[in-house]
């Protein structure tokens, strides 16, 4: 990956040294304080520039009812999800990418948040609604979007949208080094 950084042995652009990873849980359905109580709890001991967290981690994934996504979605950033992941990425200066259910106006949105140590970075809506999805949320009127965090330029795209070679593309024409990928991965062939 090419930023700012230690110069890389490989090429002559500089080279950011950066620590990259992912917290994979098990979302409760429906609970989410308990959701961020244990992505916080967990994310308080790591050291990392870069998180990237599932698919509708604060809430849990399988809807079965558009009540429950109305009532489960949050505004952004001022949500209480958002505003959260805001508190711990500013306490151990970390970027953080995560999946919410995302209310906008009306609309609700599979969405994944940015957040990083100066606050807001950003928030990508799913464009590729997978299965019963599309029952429940509106598809992201977003785009694919690039934020340079410094160390990086990464991009966002969630789950379904990897079936969909444009949207990596788009990712790397746009200057993403880096794609997190929020997921919940329930396909036999995407385990
Ligand atoms: C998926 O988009 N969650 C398969």
């Amino acid at each position: 990956m090419n930023g700012q950084g230690r110069p890389c042995p490989f090429c002559s652009e500089g080279m950011a040294n950066m620590r990259v990873g992912f917290y994979q849980f098990t979302p409760l359905f429906g609970e989410v304080s308990r959701n961020l109580d244990r992505v916080v709890g967990t994310l308080d001991q790591a050291d990392a520039d870069l998180i990237v967290l599932p698919e509708l981690c604060a809430s849990g994934y399988q809807f079965v009812s558009q009540q429950e996504v109305v009532r489960l979605s949050e505004p952004v950033p001022n949500g209480p999800t958002t505003q959260r992941l805001i508190d711990l990425a500013k306490r151990r200066r970390m970027t953080i990418v995560a999946g919410l259910p995302e209310r906008g106006g009306s609309a609700c949105y599979n969405s994944a948040v940015v957040v990083g140590p100066s606050g807001f970075i950003g928030c990508y809506r799913k464009t590729h609604l997978f299965f019963e999805e599309t029952l429940f949320f509106t598809p992201g009127d977003t785009g694919f979007q690039v934020w340079d965090i410094g160390s990086a330029k990464i991009g966002a795209m969630i789950c379904f949208d990897w079936y969909y070679p444009e949207a990596a593309r788009t990712l790397a024409l746009k200057g993403a080094e880096i794609i997190c990928h929020p997921s919940n991965l329930i396909l036999p062939n995407c385990s």
